[in-house]
């Protein structure tokens, strides 16, 4: 294969560049991540097919927002710019680019007028994009000719049949957008190179790699007990000798019901010695009375790094000689920084600073590191692992204890809160009961991270498409929500009443996890859904000792987009009862909201 068979996605910042890499990937050719700021036309010739300018958080008219060269525009390779990528394409060529006085977030409907370049293809002239952007192109760059639209957006595609240039305004990488990957199979084409790659050409290779970084040295290896670290684990056990690769299960207390005891099974099975170490007492000790989410993620990273300190000496492994092994894919590179110009949207588990130093003293090992979820699991079936332990949902390295959320301080009712939407007077909720509470999770929107408050919905009988509805345009308009939630069973919350990260409080989530996970596999939806965190909020009615659970399934292909999955309503009630029988939930709330503006866990 010469060297400049595979894409190179032109890295601009945020979440999609990986994702798109990751997705031509998969769509059957190489792809990597290059930089703007050093990419030279010639360089670009020697290594790539093809460019793709990825989307990115800033806005090309400010100052010091980042560009690549211009003449890379006319090195004679075909170029695809998506959002961002499109914008910059329209600007350096003498187009115009202006904020559109409106924020565009989540689903748009496409119309194409001439299918050529990426949009080629049969039954797409009407279709669902996904959209991410407050800025557009205004004025096309002469020799360009509009060729999609949609109703907030004119230039939404277009393209310059001469220089083989093509700019779109929604993200054809993402799940929602419908023929996304069409789009991106017909710039594969333009590119020549259809069926080029391989996962498998991934497992040859990384295993090579591994190997040479590896040299003579041994690998210690934190197993979380979800996927990733499993895979991640077993292809290093194909690489080194049993005496050579220690596998560590640290037990924080915080898994799911049986989950250590699964996975040491299935891996012994596999002829692979598991060691787990009991750190439920650390753990809790050390989470005594802390409610911020992003100390909580500090604190249990940094005891995991402890822990695992404390194991190594105990063990008597010589540090020069064992590297730390990790199941750290993309979703968990990306969101913490790991791209350069990326924003910081989320201290993860495997990013804590100092096993950021270790990574940059060389001493980290993450065969994963360039996979989406998706591939991970295909890697794991490639590495003959039990199909059941490979489609398991997956799990967050912190645990429950990232979703249970806790409270310093007693808020008797919800009427600060509820004070802001009334400011906003949208017609939207006209005749529905809808509140905002007085409690923040995560969220991100435009590659930003958000902390904002989540509203709930009373929804009223056969009213689910308008609830939809509201959960894809609150957050839109009033800035202080992220997320839209529908109240389901149990009794109304009244106040948010001072919570710990308490043993019996993770007991309940745990238990209420557990219900919630036999019931998919009973009702045979486990398989429908990309992730179930449920969530434990406290929620309460004045005076009560009690949490509500909130249900979050989602769909998804990576966890970079989600939408909300919908569990049929018998099915639901059925559910809210089983979950409403656990001794202190007083009641059941479901998260309607899709990523962004709500990311996945609520921490
Ligand atoms: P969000 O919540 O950002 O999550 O939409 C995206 C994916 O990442 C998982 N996640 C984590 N995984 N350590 C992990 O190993 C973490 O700290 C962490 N936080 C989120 C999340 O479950 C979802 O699959």
């Amino acid at each position: 294969m010469s060297d400049n068979r595979k894409i190179g996605v032109v890295d601009f910042g945020g979440q999609y560049a990986h994702l798109i890499a990751s997705r031509i990937r998969r769509l059957g050719a190489l792809a990597q991540i290059a930089d703007p700021e050093t990419l030279t036309p010639s360089e670009a010739r020697a290594q790539y097919s093809g460019l793709i300018y990825s989307g990115g958080p800033s806005s090309v008219y400010e100052p010091g927002a980042p560009a690549s060269d211009p003449a890379l525009l006319s090195a004679g390779l075909p170029v695809l710019g998506i959002c961002y990528g499109h914008q910059l394409m329209m600007q350096q060529l003498g187009g115009e680019v202006r904020n559109s006085g409106h924020h565009e977030f989540g689903r748009a409907i496409l119309k194409v007028k001439s299918d050529v370049s990426v949009l080629r293809g049969e039954n797409n002239s009407v279709s669902a994009v996904w959209m991410s952007h407050g800025d557009e192109v205004t004025r096309m760059a002469p020799g360009f000719v509009g060729i999609a639209h949609t109703d907030d957006c004119e230039n939404a595609a277009v393209f310059n049949a001469e220089k083989n240039l093509t700019g779109i305004q929604f993200h054809p990488e993402v799940q929602h957008t419908e023929h996304g990957d069409q789009y991106l199979l017909n710039f594969i084409r333009m590119c020549g190179l259809e069926n080029s790659y391989r996962i498998g050409d991934f497992l040859s290779k990384e295993k090579e790699a591994l190997a040479r970084s590896i040299g003579d040295r041994s690998v210690f290896f934190l197993l979380s007990g979800g996927v990733d670290s499993t895979v991640a684990f077993t292809l290093l056990s194909e690489i080194l000798p049993a005496d050579r690769l220690y596998g560590l299960f640290i037990d924080t207390g915080f898994m799911r019901k049986d989950e250590g005891i699964e996975v040491g099974t299935a891996l012994r099975a596999h002829g692979i010695q598991l060691n787990i170490e009991d750190a439920r007492k650390r753990y809790a000790t050390s989470l005594a009375g802390v409610v911020d989410p992003e100390k909580k993620r500090r604190i249990i990273g940094d005891l995991f790094l402890e822990i695992q300190a404390d194991c190594v000496r105990r063990l008597n492994l010589d540090p020069e000689h064992w590297l730390l092994g990790q199941g750290t894919i993309y979703p968990d590179t990306i969101e913490s920084g790991g791209t350069k110009k990326s924003h910081l949207i989320k201290t993860h588990h495997n990013r804590v600073p100092a096993i950021q130093r270790l990574i940059e003293e060389g001493k980290v090992v993450e065969p994963i590191r360039d996979l989406y979820k998706d591939e991970v699991r295909e890697l794991g079936r490639l590495l003959r692992l039990p199909e059941k332990l490979v489609d398991r949902h997956p799990f967050p390295g912190p645990g429950l204890a990232i979703r249970l959320l806790c409270s310093d301080a007693d808020n008797a009712d919800f009427r600060s809160a509820a004070a802001l939407l009334a400011e906003h007077n949208q017609p939207l909720l006209k005749d529905i009961e809808c509140t905002i509470l007085p409690i923040k999770s995560v969220g991100v929107q435009g590659d930003q991270r958000t902390y904002a408050h989540p509203a709930l919905v009373y929804e009223r009988e056969g009213d689910t498409a308008r609830l939809h509805e509201i959960a894809r345009a609150l957050p839109n308009f009033v800035r202080e929500v992220n997320r839209v939630l529908r109240f389901v069973a149990g009794n109304r919350p009244e106040m948010v009443r001072k919570a710990e990260l308490s043993a019996d409080r993770v007991e309940r989530l745990r238990e209420a996890d557990h219900v919630v996970n036999s019931f998919l596999h009973e009702k045979n939806i486990y398989g429908e859904i990309w992730q179930f965190p449920v969530v434990l909020v406290p929620l309460a009615r004045k005076g009560v000792e009690e949490d509500a659970v909130i249900l979050r399934p989602v769909v998804s292909l990576d966890a970079m987009t989600v939408s909300p999955y919908e569990i049929k309503r018998d099915q639901l009630k059925d559910l809210s009862n089983r979950l409403l029988a656990i001794s202190g939930i007083g009641s059941i709330l479901y998260d309607l909201t899709t990523k962004p503006p709500g990311t996945i866990e609520w921490e």
